[in-house]
């Protein structure tokens, strides 16, 4: 009987916690996306996560904690950490801090700094209870895809992209927030933006009373920060608003079947066409499934309607910007 995935009752998030404490790998939700978990403090464990994922050595990975206390066995904890903590913890904040000397490093990449991140989904949150119940401090957890492609939002895109090395996977239902939590840095004198995401600059910046700088040369390796990553195996290209009939009608007259993602009712000439929505945060719930969908539609091309310039829009529109990178590196 194939039992992957595994709806996510209290019987299977214990055996989930048991399969992390003995060094297996487990696939389970959060808010933002579905996570390929192991044993942060396991060295074994973290490096099946590599060689799974197909992660180049040097890229860290996100250690999941329930709390600031868990939080702060692995890293030196600042004032400024524990001020982002209590207003975005549990949720979509990823911080970089100094890794405590006794801390293992595994998951690190080799740098003296962690990420951590305490995730808000209660099927992550009762899975690290029980991992922690266990004697655990941590799950390491990259998104559960192949490296370089788009992160998965549903159980079954874990299963679509691992197949039968697919470790065993909660099911915790479709992901709220749909893109990646976003990274600050707070080991350097400034916080940086490391990568956009599931919390908006400005609402950072009014808990933190100060402003983020961008990531420059200085910042460390994030692979979520490579121009190309996220990406179909399609062709993908932006397109504004007012340019999709035409490039629509342009592809179609070459003999390329589109597949089109658009918010403005443009393109009913494509093929395949998605509805994007209207609303920034809906739009990024939707972004993964959606860039799934039309790679699978047998269309030679996917054009995407450019979204706005604006901060509820940055995430979405950063990791378009790494998807339309990505695909033109495949080519
Ligand atoms: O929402 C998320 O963050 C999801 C879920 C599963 O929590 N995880 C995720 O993991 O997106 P991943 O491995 O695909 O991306 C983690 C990002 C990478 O860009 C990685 O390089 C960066 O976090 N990162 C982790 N530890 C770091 C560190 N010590 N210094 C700099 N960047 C770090
Ligand atoms: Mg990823």
């Amino acid at each position: 009987m194939n039992t992957n995935p595994r709806p996510a009752d209290a019987q299977a998030i214990d055996e989930a916690a048991r399969r992390l404490a003995d060094g297996e790998l487990v696939a389970f939700p959060t808010e933002t996306v579905y996570g390929l978990g192991a044993d942060a403090a396991n060295e074994r464990a973290v490096a099946e996560v590599y060689r799974l994922k197909g992660r180049p050595p040097g890229h860290p990975l996100i250690v999941h904690v329930l709390d600031a206390a868990q939080a702060a066995w692995w890293a030196h904890w600042p004032a400024r950490a524990q001020r982002l903590a209590d207003a975005f913890w549990p949720g979509p904040l990823t911080l970089i801090l100094t890794r405590r000397d006794a801390a293992p490093g595994h998951a690190c990449g080799g740098q003296p700094s962690i990420g951590l991140r305490a995730p808000s989904h209660p099927v992550a949150r009762a899975l690290l209870a029980a991992f922690a119940a266990r004697g655990g401090h941590g799950v390491a957890a990259p998104s559960a895809n192949r490296f370089g492609r788009v992160s998965p939002t549903r159980a079954g895109h874990v299963i679509d992209d691992l197949g039968d090395e697919a470790p065993m996977v909660l099911d915790g239902g479709p992901c709220e927030v749909g893109v990646e939590s976003t990274i600050v840095d707070l080991t350097r004198e400034r916080p940086v933006l490391l990568r956009p995401g599931g919390i908006a600059t400005a609402q950072l910046e009014a808990v933190l009373g100060e402003r983020l700088l961008p990531r420059d040369a200085g910042a460390p390796r994030a692979s979520g920060t490579l121009e190309a990553h996220y990406a179909p195996a399609t062709p993908i290209e932006l397109v504004s608003p007012g340019q999709i009939e035409a490039r629509v009608a342009q592809l179609r007259a070459r003999g390329e079947r589109v597949a089109l993602w658009a918010r403005s009712g443009a393109g009913g000439d494509a093929e395949v066409r998605l509805e994007m929505p209207a609303d920034p945060a809906d739009a990024a719930r939707a972004l993964y499934d959606a860039l799934r969908a039309l790679d699978r539609s047998h269309c030679q091309r996917i054009l995407v309607e450019q979204v706005p310039d604006d901060d509820a829009w940055h995430a979405v529109a950063d990791r378009l910007r790494r998807a339309v990178a990505g695909s033109a590196d495949r080519r």
